[in-house]
């Protein structure tokens, strides 16, 4: 996905310096084929993960604030079915229940975020904290710590307090920046003593894109050609001035680190002897995580956004760039601000060029990049009508990030795989199928020298998926949203993952097949437990509501019975 050229370069380098006997990652060769069996390094660090808004519910209890997805998924027609995150999991609630289910995987650490608004209602830390927000977190990471998980910690995802977004029009304005700085020093201060692993902003890709171009997501807005960048803009000052904040006032004291997390599809050539191709997919790639990755890892845009933006802006009779740009000062304060880099990775494209005509009302983020994405019919889709299984595409990115950004510290903190389903499915094979090839490739580019440190599961439990509503599920355990108890089950992907973790990795072929027959063996138990469920909410729904019902009636029948039995004596 490089130019060919440097490639040349580096082989040329390695070759003179002799620095290293591990061969470097063939780009040319798709070999996607055999799997690997072997282990990760020692430490490696396996986990789950999970988002506020996504599963804590409680949207307005205990003096939280609104944030512009209670807001948005309020409004008809935004989110299937019209559901909302109101209650979601009931998480807020579950605190011990789901550690423990992180105790059963055995995982190392555990990945969610903290909702801003719980923290601070309006999102103005001068205007008022809510205490009770900050005695829910300390009580889930001492919870965590005392069952050895280390808590991943995300101060962005996606939940900005609603008063922001109407008084300032949200991320389209920079004062963002010292609210959100403020927002973070006030989680350093209370939860840093115990949080080691900070996470600025999740996946400012969808931010941008689907909040303020397609407005798929909160707040909603299609400004098309203008709102993603502007919006990115300020999501990556706010990143910096929160790294520089934290290793200012808080690094030599707490001795943590804070990185982001970026989403990245892989883009490969359709054809990779077809130049055109080859420059298309890397335009791909370098505008979904290179635009922001670059700015963080070497302070500015890349080059090719800059050049198909501006063009295109100067065809279009505007006088400077859609894209904004930083300032010296600015580029040199931005760049080196990740102590890691957070990677969430879940689907590939094939990527061919394609022009689209400039005219300004025409103008958008995806005529931008002039390309067209492709999927391989024969690629698995069991969930999300975007997630494909292409396992290959995943060594593929962690070594783009490995030659592009110098070999950054890596966490994986989102991979997984949805299903959409009528009926409850528990035997999730095709799950298992995922992780297994997912997990391996990322094991090969560790062979191939990519520094990845840790790995999160998307997700611990079925959720809120945004504007699907509940109607994709992506965990590991499934949660009866019908029961207002909202009971979580096991799918056979939480037998399989944990002798994954247990073993930190695959030991051998005939140990790696047992598990997976185990896992899908064991699943048709609990599979019959979730059909009796049903029977269970609809006893409940007998003694809460038909009940009380028959009751107040016989009571009001009887009364008038007597009355008309008194006026006939009468
Ligand atoms: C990325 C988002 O960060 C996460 O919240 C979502 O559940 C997954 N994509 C799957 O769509």
């Amino acid at each position: 996905m490089l130019p060919r050229c440097a490639f040349s370069v580096c082989h040329v380098l390695v070759l003179v310096l002799c620095l290293s006997a591990a061969e470097d990652f063939d780009w040319t060769k798709n070999n996607h084929g055999s799997f690997y069996y072997g282990t990760f390094p020692a430490g490696f660090s396996w986990g789950a993960g999970s988002s506020a808004y996504q599963t804590e519910g409680a949207w307005d209890k205990d003096g939280k604030g609104l944030s512009i997805w209670d807001v948005f998924s309020h409004k008809k027609g935004k989110i299937q079915q019209n559901e909302t995150g109101d209650s979601s999991c009931e998480g807020y609630y579950k605190v011990k229940d789901d550690v423990s289910l992180m105790k059963e995987l055995k995982l190392n650490h555990y990945r969610f975020s903290i909702s801003w608004p719980r923290l601070i209602p309006t999102g103005i830390k001068s205007d008022h904290i809510n205490e009770k927000g900050i005695q829910y977190y300390d009580e889930l990471i001492d919870h965590l710590l005392e069952n050895k998980i280390t808590p991943i910690v995300t101060l962005y995802h996606w939940d900005l307090p609603q008063v922001l977004q109407e008084k300032y029009g949200g991320w389209q304005n920079i004062s963002m920046v010292n609210y959100f700085n403020d927002y973070a020093n006030l989680c350093f201060e209370k939860f840093g003593n115990r949080v080691k692993y900070w996470i600025t902003f999740n996946n400012p890709w969808s931010v941008a894109v689907e909040g303020y171009e397609t407005g798929e997501h909160a707040p909603g807005l299609k400004m098309r050609g203008t709102g993603a960048y502007r919006a990115a803009h300020h999501i990556i000052k706010a990143h910096a001035k929160v790294w520089h904040t934290y290793d200012t006032q808080w690094r030599a004291k707490q001795k943590g680190l804070v990185g982001i997390s970026l989403s990245g599809d892989w883009g490969e050539p359709v054809d990779i002897s077809n130049q055109k191709d080859i420059e298309a997919a890397e335009r791909y790639v370098q505008f979904y995580l290179g635009w922001f990755a670059t700015p963080i890892f070497h302070g500015d845009y890349p080059q090719v956004m800059k050049d198909f933006i501006g063009r295109k802006s100067v065809q279009q009779g505007l006088g400077t760039s859609r894209l904004p740009t930083f300032s010296p000062q600015e580029k040199s304060y931005i760049k080196g601000t990740c102590d890691f880099l957070g990677i969430g990775h879940f689907t590939t494209r094939y990527i061919t060029q394609k022009n689209y005509p400039s005219g300004r009302s025409s103008s958008s983020y995806f005529t931008d990049r002039d390309l067209a994405e492709l999927v391989d019919p024969r690629w698995p889709d069991p969930g999300s009508e975007w997630l494909y299984s292409v396992p290959w595409g995943f060594r593929r990115l962690l070594n783009f990030v490995k030659t592009q950004y110098g070999n950054p510290m890596i966490y994986v903190t989102e991979n997984g795989v949805s299903e959409k389903m009528l009926c409850t499915e528990l035997c999730d094979d095709w799950r298992i199928q995922y992780y297994k090839d997912y997990i391996n490739e990322m094991l090969k580019a560790i062979k191939d020298g990519v520094n990845v440190k840790g790995y999160t599961a998307w997700s611990l439990l079925d959720k809120f998926e945004w504007d699907e509503g509940f109607s994709e599920r992506f965990g590991l355990y499934y949660v009866d949203f019908r029961n207002k108890n909202k009971p979580r089950y096991p799918k056979a992907s939480v037998q399989f993952y944990k002798r994954i973790v247990s073993s930190n990795g695959f030991p051998n072929q005939r140990e790696v097949e047992n598990w997976r027959r185990k896992a899908v063996e064991t699943c048709s138990s609990s599979n019959q437990l979730l059909a009796a469920d049903p029977l269970t909410s609809h006893m409940e729904m007998v003694t809460e509501i038909v009940v009380p019902t028959v009751c107040t009636l016989s009571i009001l029948l009887s009364a008038i019975f007597l009355m008309f039995l008194l006026r006939r004596r009468n």
